[in-house]
C-alpha cells in the first residue's frame, strides 16, 4: 500500500476543503459519542490517500487507534475487498475466530461493498479486517481522515518515516 500525505494535498482540492469542514467533524463526533475532536495535527498524516496499485493488498490485522474514518473514492478493477469480522477484541473465543479465518474460514466474514462516496467510520481495534488483493491498471483509492480526542496529536517520526519516507513538509 502506498499513501499520498497531506502535504500533497492541494489547498483547493475537495478533499482537503471536506478535511477542514467542520460539520463533518461535529457528525463524526456525534456518532461516535465523542464530545470534543480534533483534526490531527500531523503534517503528512492527518489526511491522507491510501493508494493500492496492481498486486497491493492489506493483510489480515486490527488497528491501533479505536476508530477511523475513510472514503470509499475510486474501486479497483478487480479485487480490493474490504473484509471484516465484526467485534471479536477480546470475545472469549478470540484466539480460535482469528485462527479460523487465518486459515480460510469464511463463515463469520463480512464483505463491505465498495460504493464510491461512502464514508465509513470504522472500529478497527474490536474487528479483525483486511483489503483483498487488487487487480487491474486502476488504482484503489481511499482516503483517510484523521482525528483525535485531545489536540494537537501527531504521528511518531518513526510512523511518518514508514509512511511517506521523512518526517517533515517538502517545503520545511
Ligand atoms: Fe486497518
Amino acid at each position: 500500500m502506498g499513501s499520498v500525505p497531506y502535504d500533497r494535498i492541494g489547498d483547493d482540492s475537495s478533499l482537503r476543503q471536506l478535511y477542514l469542514w467542520d460539520p463533518l467533524k461535529s457528525f463524526i463526533g456525534a456518532v461516535l459519542g465523542k464530545s470534543r475532536l480534533h483534526r490531527f495535527a500531523d503534517p503528512l498524516g492527518a489526511c491522507s490517500v491510501n493508494v493500492f496499485v496492481d498486486g497491493g493488498e492489506h493483510g489480515w490485522h486490527f488497528d491501533e487507534s479505536e476508530f477511523s474514518v475513510t472514503l470509499m473514492l475510486q474501486a479497483p478493477e478487480s479485487g480490493g475487498a474490504f473484509e471484516y469480522v465484526p467485534r471479536i477484541r477480546g470475545n472469549h473465543e478470540e484466539e480460535a475466530i482469528v485462527a479460523a479465518v487465518l486459515d480460510g474460514d469464511r463463515a463469520r466474514v463480512l464483505e463491505l461493498p465498495f460504493t464510491e462516496g461512502t464514508l465509513l467510520i470504522f472500529g478497527g481495534r474490536q474487528t479483525l479486517h483486511r483489503v483483498t488483493r487488487v487487480g487491474g491498471a486502476r488504482p484503489r483509492l481511499v482516503p483517510v481522515l484523521t482525528y483525535a480526542e485531545r489536540p494537537g496529536l501527531k504521528n511518531s517520526e518513526t510512523v511518518r518515516k514508514l509512511f511517506w519516507g521523512r518526517t517533515g513538509t517538502e517545503n520545511a
